[in-house]
């Protein structure tokens, strides 16, 4: 199947952007190890970061006529803004699962609510870029098994 993995805005600096909190692995690193992973198990995982909302908009409506079984999704600062993405997700309705590198309950309390989780089948945060592994685990699964 088709799996969607979507970054969010400053997702691309990931390596160099506070290494402290995101990790050092660049965002190709994440990438290319999720794309072996999804080839192993049989699957096509198909990537994309951007730093502009409607393109992200804009992804999640052709991946209804794409065959997308699956969405892995960090909104990055989206997380806590945007109803656009939030109703574009809903729109398609694609299962998803909301991924975060930092664990957003330790930080600024504008990082604790987020516009996903409760239309999310799950949500990872705090594992860095373990999460997009285990989270493309559960996505393989789920579309294994629908
Ligand atoms: C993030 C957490 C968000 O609060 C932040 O705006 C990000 C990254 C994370 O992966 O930890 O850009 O989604």
């Amino acid at each position: 199947a088709s799996i969607l993995l979507l970054h969010g805005p400053n997702l691309n600096l990931l390596g160099t952007r506070e290494p402290g909190v995101y990790g050092s692995n660049t965002l190709d690193d994440i990438n290319h190890a999720l794309q072996q992973q999804a080839a192993a198990a049989g699957h096509r995982l198909d990537c994309l970061q951007s730093n502009a909302e409607y393109q992200l908009i804009e992804r999640i409506h052709a991946a209804r006529n794409d065959e997308t079984a699956f969405i892995i999704i960090n909104p990055a600062a989206f997380t806590h803004t945007s109803v656009a993405l939030r109703d574009a997700l809903l729109a398609v309705s694609i299962p998803f699962i909301e991924v975060h590198l930092s664990n957003v309950y330790k930080r600024e309390p504008f990082r604790h609510h987020s516009y996903f989780s409760d239309i999310a089948v799950g949500v990872i945060c705090g594992l860095g870029a373990s999460g997009y592994r285990l989270a493309l685990d559960a996505a393989i699964e789920h579309v294994n098994n629908p």
